[in-house]
């Protein structure tokens, strides 16, 4: 986790590290720090807390002239977050600095050596440790500081992506990657580090995405060079265009940003289906799947691997997938998957899906697949993301930059391109009627209106907020379809409101949950129309003889539920493969009102991190 921003060029470095900052909190908000070099020294401040908190800090500390410097914002993994743990580092000789994203798995052997050898410890952070092992390697080869930071990397176990600047060498910057992200946006005579492209949009449309044990020395005014860190080959840089821009990262009058991507989701579902879906036509295109199409149709099962969020559309694509293709679906979390020893064959296709790409468990449940001989295809938001580059295809939702840390936008096109593609293996393999197959691409179209229809439901999940918003605890039920979205609400809940809640399949709650049922206990109820109605309104009334509080998911014109519930909220009517693309919006939009009422950072919430890169 960590977001690292930093400058090379001709400007003043200090405003665009602390903007890009801002831009990269999704990935970690415990701490931040920033350093300038002045052309005398290296000025830097850092500080528990935000990166607000770092620019009231920063002004009295360091030097806002010069044009080199580097940022970040923290995630803590070694060390409290505390002024002391936040990052640059400096060496003991206080020349070299370093940000660090990742984590130095054999710190600790290091560190001993280096206390051996005389250095000092102020902070408890392995990136500490880094940055004196590359400060030794340099003073004992005699080292350039690109080469210096180069053979420590070949001592170090673990996951990075780090900024290092020499004072000795105070025209260049040193980059690095393995295991966390890190793009080099490409201007004129000027270069921007940073974990992702955010930071540098407005000044350039041009990056390039590190890979994996590569390393690049950074120069104003001369082309970058990058590396194998390993054995020293140069590689030739992919220059890729970027695709994001400055409006899709801004809150565009919202309050929140979570508010302002719910809010996407008719625009984004329709950039997800644009160009791959011809309902008139009855075509399903997309170029990662008709590529591949063969090793879809003749998989004998598919493997969905996920985390949070993620792992929930996994969930209810394997509803779609196994009642559209009849292939047979496992689901599973990536990080138990990874530490299992999976039973993975050949002909196994494996779906990973990943809002920002860059999840570790994903990513290495990916590599134990491909290790095993599986095909794997990637379902990313994040283009050019770690796992869509380590998948073998795949194919972008296209939402557009999420940057509230509950995913929102990110799960509907997520189910949105899952659903894509099992119609398209439907239609291969023949598992579905062509009435049926052409009523769900009609359906799919219209979705996004259907998407607008159930964010009208905002006052009432207001109201409706108002009156749970000091409850300790939430129930959410769902059958089928919507048993995944029962979880994904009570996620939404907890994540950002600290409400502790809890998502369940409808009949299970008899086995246990509905112990829990008294007249202060909210229980959400997904039910709609489609999709096991007769059995959800059987669990309604057995929680209504208990006293519970009911709010109920209903489909627009219900009057059997409406009779039953406290309180009920009214989407639109849909085919029961796809609603939980409309079922999802009012618990999305009821967890968001319940944190604004009680005081919480809903686009940051405690102790989350956008990106999960650590394990
Ligand atoms: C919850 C949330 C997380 C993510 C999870 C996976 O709102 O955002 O549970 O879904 O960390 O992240 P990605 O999809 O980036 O792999």
């Amino acid at each position: 986790m960590c977001g690292i921003v930093g400058y090379v060029g001709y400007r003043e470095a200090y405003p665009i590290i602390i903007k890009g900052l801002k831009r990269l909190e999704y990935r970690g908000y415990d701490s931040a720090g920033a350093m300038i070099y002045d052309g005398e020294s290296l000025k830097h401040s850092k500080t528990k807390g935000k990166v607000t908190d770092l620019e009231s800090r920063a002004s009295a500390e360091i030097s806002l002239n010069g044009s080199i410097g580097m940022g970040h914002t923290r995630w803590a993994t070694h060390g409290v977050p505390n002024d002391v743990n936040s990052h640059p580092h400096f060496s003991n000789s206080g020349e070299i600095s370093i940000i660090h994203n990742g984590i130095i798995e054999n710190y600790e052997p290091l560190k001993k050596e280096l206390i051996n050898r005389g250095y000092t410890f102020t902070s408890d952070t392995d990136t500490e440790v880094l940055v004196n092992l590359i400060e030794e390697v340099q003073r004992k080869e005699n080292l350039k500081i690109g080469k210096a930071v180069q053979v420590a990397l070949n001592q170090v176990v673990g996951a990075y992506a780090i900024c290092v600047f020499d004072k000795k060498y105070p025209d260049q910057m040193v980059v690095a990657r393995l295991g966390s992200p890190l793009a080099i946006g490409i201007g004129k005579d000027e270069f921007f580090v940073a974990s992702d492209a955010s930071p540098f949009i407005e000044y350039t449309s041009n990056a390039i995405y590190l890979e994996d044990e590569e390393m690049a020395i950074i120069r104003k005014d001369k082309p970058v060079k990058v590396r194998k860190i390993k054995d020293d080959t140069l590689v030739d840089p992919y220059v890729q265009e970027l695709q994001m821009n400055l409006e899709q990262i801004e809150k565009g009058g919202y309050d929140h940003f979570m508010l302002k991507e719910i809010y996407e989701q008719p625009n984004v579902i329709k950039d997800t289906y644009r160009g791959r879906l011809h309902a008139n036509e009855g075509i399903i295109q997309m170029a990662g799947v008709e590529d591949n199409l063969e090793k879809f149709t003749n998989a004998e099962r598919i493997l969905i691997v996920a985390c949070g969020t993620s792992w929930h559309a996994g969930l209810v694509a394997e509803y779609i997938f196994e009642e559209f293709t009849r292939i047979p679906v496992e689901v599973e979390y990536a990080s138990e998957f990874r530490y299992r020893n999976p039973i993975i064959n050949k002909g196994d296709v494996l779906i990973a899906i990943s809002q920002s790409g860059e999840t570790a468990d994903t990513l290495a449940a990916i590599k134990l697949a491909k290790e095993k001989g599986a095909f794997v295809f990637g379902v990313c938001n994040v283009v050019g993301s770690s796992i869509s580059r380590e998948s073998h295809a795949g194919a972008y939702t296209h939402a557009g930059p999420e940057i509230g840390v509950a995913s929102t936008k990110a799960f509907t096109t997520q189910i949105t391109v899952l659903t894509m593609i099992a119609l398209r293996l439907a239609k291969a393999k023949g598992t579905l009627s062509n009435s049926d197959f052409h009523r769900y691409l009609q359906e799919l179209e219209v979705i996004p209106e259907k998407v607008a229809d159930a964010l009208l439901t905002n006052d009432v999940s207001k109201e409706i907020a108002a009156k749970f918003k000091d409850a300790p605890n939430c129930l959410y039920l769902g059958r089928g379809y919507n048993f995944p979205v029962a979880l994904e609400g009570a996620l939404k809940l907890k994540e950002i409101s600290y409400i502790h809640a809890e998502g369940y399949p409808a009949a299970e709650m008899k086995h246990g949950p509905i112990a829990l049922i008294d007249e202060s206990m909210p229980v959400v109820v997904i039910a709609p129309k489609q999709g096991h109605y007769d059995k959800v309104v059987s669990n309604i009334q057995e929680i209504k003889s208990r006293n519970g509080k009911i709010i109920a998911i209903v489909t627009k014109g219900d009057i059997q539920v409406r009779g039953l519930a406290d309180f009920v909220i009214e989407v639109p009517d849909t085919t029961e493969a796809l609603t939980p693309l409309l079922t999802t919006i009012p618990l999305q939009l009821l967890s968001y009102h319940i944190a604004v009422m009680r005081g919480c950072n809903v686009d940051q919430p405690r102790n989350l991190a956008k990106s999960v890169t650590v394990e």
